[in-house]
């Protein structure tokens, strides 16, 4: 107890040591302008230095997946920084692992630009735009979940694949603040953008969709997001998804049955009890049209006194019960919280699927 007090007071003037230090560089230190080479020659951007890489690429139109909005916590900013990034900080460590460290991965929103840097991006992200699109439409799908339809403006276009999202700039108290939104429309739908979103009490990015009315112009950027449908026909899909994952697999699902109306697809959705239900009659009548399409919901909590007639349980189960083991080839695209994910991908593996085939987004 007696070390206690001490030992906050040095913390303390450590955490104001720290914040001083930024300020000071923010005011005192001019980098001046840096250049960035991006992809050996294929950019080359001039930039004010001090500022963030995260930050120097966005001004630049360069559009870095930051699920987290710069703040260092969601590990998806990654970029090569093959010269001029200095050391990597210890708020980059947990994110990266050794290989990555080797190879010059970093989180573009710790790098400061403090002199010239070259990076390596994927050719993807160059492709990645900023949106202006109203909101077209607004439907109410339970008591938490929002289905929110975007009309582009400018660009008038998307080009997206399937289980791809866009990251929504949503005000905040501390400025525009930007959050991740799987879209739920498929590609073939090239003029607007459709997401599904569930409220988040005190959300930032949740609460201002849910308060979103018609005729309201949004902004994002996008698309991000590696998943990558296999266009073999004879591959089958497998969604499995839950709670707000829903989106990126109605996207795939929608997509796989647009193109290849026979193909073999499976869907299975967990939610906790009946009020969580929801595209299930939607799912249904798409089942009716084709008959290699199959639609199972669990429900992990059912009401005693519901008339719920279909599987109970934790999604993972139902999986197990369906799926056959098999070397044959399959594709499995998941969405959902970490726990239904790792439960999930065991199921599969021990189902035959290569691990290459499994694709993931975990919110
Ligand atoms: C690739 C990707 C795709 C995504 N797609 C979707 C999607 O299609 N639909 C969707 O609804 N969400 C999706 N998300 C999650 C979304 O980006 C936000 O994290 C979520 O909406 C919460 O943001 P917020 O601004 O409302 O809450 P914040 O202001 O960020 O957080 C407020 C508080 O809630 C807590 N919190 C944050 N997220 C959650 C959560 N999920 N559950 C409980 N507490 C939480 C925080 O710790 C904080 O205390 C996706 C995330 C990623 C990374
Ligand atoms: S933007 Fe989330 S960690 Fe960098």
């Amino acid at each position: 107890m007696e070390y206690l007090l001490p030992a906050l007071i040095f913390g303390g003037l450590l955490v104001g040591l720290a914040a001083a230090l930024t300020v000071a560089e923010k005011f005192l230190v001019n980098y001046g302008i840096c250049k960035i080479d991006v992809n050996a020659g294929d950019r080359e951007l001039e930039v004010d230095g001090g500022q963030t890489l995260l930050s120097a690429l966005n001004e630049s139109k360069i559009f870095i997946p930051s699920a987290c909005g710069g703040r260092g916590s969601c590990g998806y900013c990654k970029v090569t920084v093959l010269s001029g990034g200095g050391p990597v900080l210890p708020t980059e460590t947990p994110f990266l692992t050794r290989a990555e460290v080797r190879s010059g991965m970093r989180l573009a929103c710790q790098v400061k630009v403090r002199e010239d840097v070259e990076i390596k991006i994927p050719e993807d992200l160059l492709n990645v735009k900023l949106f202006t699109a109203e909101v077209a439409g607004l439907r109410e799908l339970t008591h938490d979940m929002v289905e929110a339809t975007f009309a582009l403006q400018n660009p008038a276009e998307i080009s997206q694949r399937a289980g791809q999202y866009i990251q929504l700039q949503a005000p905040s108290p501390e400025g525009i603040v930007s959050r991740a939104y799987s879209i739920s429309s498929p590609p073939s739908d090239a003029h607007s953008v459709q997401i599904v979103v569930r409220l988040v009490p005190g959300g930032i990015g949740s609460t201002y969709v849910h308060n979103l009315n018609e005729g309201d112009v949004v902004t994002f950027t996008g698309p991000y997001g590696d998943f990558r449908l296999n266009e073999d026909p004879d591959a089958a899909i497998v969604c499995v998804g839950g709670g707000s994952g829903m989106a990126p697999l109605k996207n795939v699902a929608t997509t796989v049955l647009e193109q290849w109306p026979e193909r073999e697809c499976w869907f299975f959705f967990g939610c906790r009890a009946t009020g969580d239900v929801f595209y299930l009659n939607e799912f249904e009548e798409l089942a009716k049209k084709h008959p290699n399409f199959k639609v199972i919901y669990a429900l992990s909590e059912p009401e005693e006194a519901s008339d719920w007639s279909g599987e109970t349980g934790f999604i993972h189960l139902s999986l197990d019960r369906h799926l056959e083991t098999s070397d044959r080839k399959r594709q499995a695209f998941m969405c959902g919280p970490p726990p239904m994910i790792e439960a999930v991908m065991k199921v599969l593996e021990e189902k035959g699927f290569d691990p290459d085939d499994m694709f993931y987004d975990e919110f």
